[in-house]
């Protein structure tokens, strides 16, 4: 069995990655044994998954990690993800996604192993869409920036690593990882109001299918690579309630369409960005069945 180390075990992607190889263990997970990583909250790491206290700002907690366990790679998804989060605290941010992704890169160069690095679409401005992987990023929001940053000091320092662009990302996890979709649902089912942005496009692909990319990926003798992932449908924030209100069948949500400027933010959203998936397509085997039968299998989580 390979032992994967994987930051951010205890995040939205993180959890479903465990749930991921629980749920398919003949799949592209079943030869990896994988030790998760938490900062703040171990009892969010999936329960099949064994958790380690790692901060990612700290080189000698990373090394001794590395002289306890014998990994064979790394999918790194730990991250400040909060655009609002990252504008507020943006040395927090630097630390974190640039310098913390940075150290990882190199650690997979020290021990010749593989890692992917989970960046995110918000790198484009969002007014240039579809965007594919040879299209020029345009940061409007620190967290783009630092995001940007990391893939060019991560590529920098270890040229074999393969960074995966991540779409808007929709799913359940356990509960209590802040995820916009547990909210949307909860306000749904409670008939709460739930403003959402009928000028904001997105591809979204969901939390298995990103984990199980991830692992296809990681299992592929694919170096040194840039891709985007998407779900294949290209809709606005606002079509993805509605289509959330119809699978679920939800009655009485209150879903009110607005537009980005009706809501006060402290980070710049882009407008559209949708990714193009063709790169990831002619290299590995995907073919997104769609968001209505992705939330259909939520149905039996
Ligand atoms: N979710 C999306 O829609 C989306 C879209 C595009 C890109 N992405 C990217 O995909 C990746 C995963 O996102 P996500 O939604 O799963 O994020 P998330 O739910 O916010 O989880 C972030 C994870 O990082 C950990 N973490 C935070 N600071 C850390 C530090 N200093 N040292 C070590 N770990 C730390 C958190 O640990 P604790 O919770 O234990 O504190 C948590 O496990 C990120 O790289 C994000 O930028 C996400």
């Amino acid at each position: 069995m390979k032992q994967l180390l994987l930051t951010g075990a205890s995040g939205f992607l993180g959890w479903n990655i465990g749930h991921y190889t629980v749920n398919n263990p003949t799949e592209h997970a079943s030869n990896w044994n994988i030790i998760g990583t938490y900062l703040t909250n171990p009892t969010n790491i999936h329960s099949d998954i064994q958790g380690q206290s790692l901060d990612i700002r700290n080189k000698l907690a990373i090394d001794r990690l590395f002289n306890t366990f014998q990994f064979d790679g790394i999918i790194h998804t730990a991250a400040l993800s909060s655009p609002n989060h990252c504008a507020k605290s943006p040395k927090l941010s630097y630390q974190i996604n640039v310098k913390g992704t940075e150290y990882l890169a190199k650690k997979a160069k020290e021990y010749s192993i593989p890692m992917i690095f989970t960046s995110s679409s918000q790198v484009f401005d969002g007014d240039h869409a579809p965007y594919s992987e040879t299209d020029i990023p345009n940061p409007i929001s620190i967290y783009a920036e630092h995001k940007l940053a990391a893939e060019n000091a991560a590529f920098e320092a270890n040229p074999n690593i393969i960074i995966l662009r991540m779409p808007l990302m929709y799913g359940q996890a356990n509960g209590k990882t802040a995820n916009f979709f547990g909210e949307w649902l909860g306000k749904m089912q409670n008939n709460e109001p739930l403003f959402v942005f009928t000028d904001e496009i997105r591809t979204p692909a969901s939390g298995q299918e990103a984990a199980t990319i991830l692992f296809q990926l990681l299992n592929s003798n694919i170096k040194g690579e840039l891709f985007h992932l998407g779900g294949g449908e290209r809709l606005s924030r606002a079509d993805f309630a509605f289509k959330m209100e119809k699978v679920f069948q939800i009655k009485n949500a209150n879903i009110i369409p607005c537009l980005q400027k009706d809501k006060i933010m402290n980070a710049k959203r882009p407008k559209d960005l949708s990714l193009s998936i063709q790169k990831l397509q002619n290299a590995i085997n995907f073919q997104p069945k769609g968001i209505d039968a992705e939330l259909k299998k939520m149905l039996n989580f």
